[in-house]
């Protein structure tokens, strides 16, 4: 299952996310961790000091060995440079799965070890001033919609993501790539209005969202996963 947080800057993404995580970890799931977040603090949360969390690999600045590894042999994706982030597998397509080892987690992926076992944790790497200009930042992003796009779940499988402040988590397709979208917000009258106003946009892509889950579930299969002991050397 692909599980998104989302909400107002200082709602308690990350907080939730990371709880959620370790609640996972420790009941024996296998998860994928991502911090799409323009404040990047998952790795924080998940327990990682200064210096590992400084040393996590970007997401974004290996996007060429992404699209490459993912596009695999399909004819009608040339080269990796005509991939863009909503470009959908298709025949000779790489397909990624939760419980493996592929040239995308090795690039891209650290395991993290939390009560219960261990998670593989994805970042986008750090936004910069530069970035936050629309095409910067959302090649970053656009990282992570790849790999969603191309990650098939099994049961049990989840992909959990902190996603950026306000709206701006709604402004690529990414957010229709969720089976399970978590809208967080303060119990206060400064956060409900927020939420009334994500919920609206949210609502007019609703039926893109519900297609996208069907097709997402639809292409699920039950890949059985290697074990606990075996996915703590990720
Ligand atoms: N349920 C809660 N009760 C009290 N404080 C909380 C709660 N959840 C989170 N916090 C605190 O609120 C602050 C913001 O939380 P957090 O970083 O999780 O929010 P965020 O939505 O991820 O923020 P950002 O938009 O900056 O990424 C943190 O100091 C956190 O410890
Ligand atoms: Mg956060």
């Amino acid at each position: 299952m692909k599980i998104a947080f989302v909400g107002k800057g200082g709602s308690g993404k990350t907080t939730l996310s990371s709880l959620f995580i370790r609640h996972l970890a420790a009941t024996g799931a296998p998860v994928i961790a991502v911090d799409a977040d323009i404040n990047q603090h998952l790795g924080a949360a998940l327990g990682l000091d200064e210096e590992q969390a400084a040393g996590l690999p970007a997401m974004g600045g290996r996007l060429p060995l992404i699209k490459d590894y993912l596009r695999g042999t399909n004819p009608r994706i040339a080269s990796a440079e005509k991939m863009i982030k909503t470009t959908p597998p298709g025949d000779g397509s790489r397909l990624l799965r939760v419980c493996e080892d592929n040239p995308v987690y090795e690039a891209c992926a650290r395991a993290v070890e939390l009560d219960g076992g261990a998670v593989r944790l994805m970042v986008t790497g750090q936004f910069t001033e530069a970035d936050l200009g629309v095409a910067c930042y959302h090649s970053k992003t656009g990282a992570v919609e790849l790999l969603l796009n191309h990650l098939v779940d099994g049961r049990d499988e989840y992909a959990v993501v902190d996603m950026t402040a306000g709206s701006d988590s709604f402004a690529s397709g990414m957010f229709t790539r969720f089976d399970m979208t978590f809208l967080v917000a303060e119990p206060t009258r400064k956060g409900s209005p927020s939420i009334a106003s994500t919920r609206s946009t949210h609502t007019t892509s609703a039926s893109t969202s519900r297609w996208s889950a069907t097709r997402s579930r639809a292409r699920t299969t039950s890949t059985s996963c290697a074990s606990r002991s075996a996915t703590t050397s990720w």
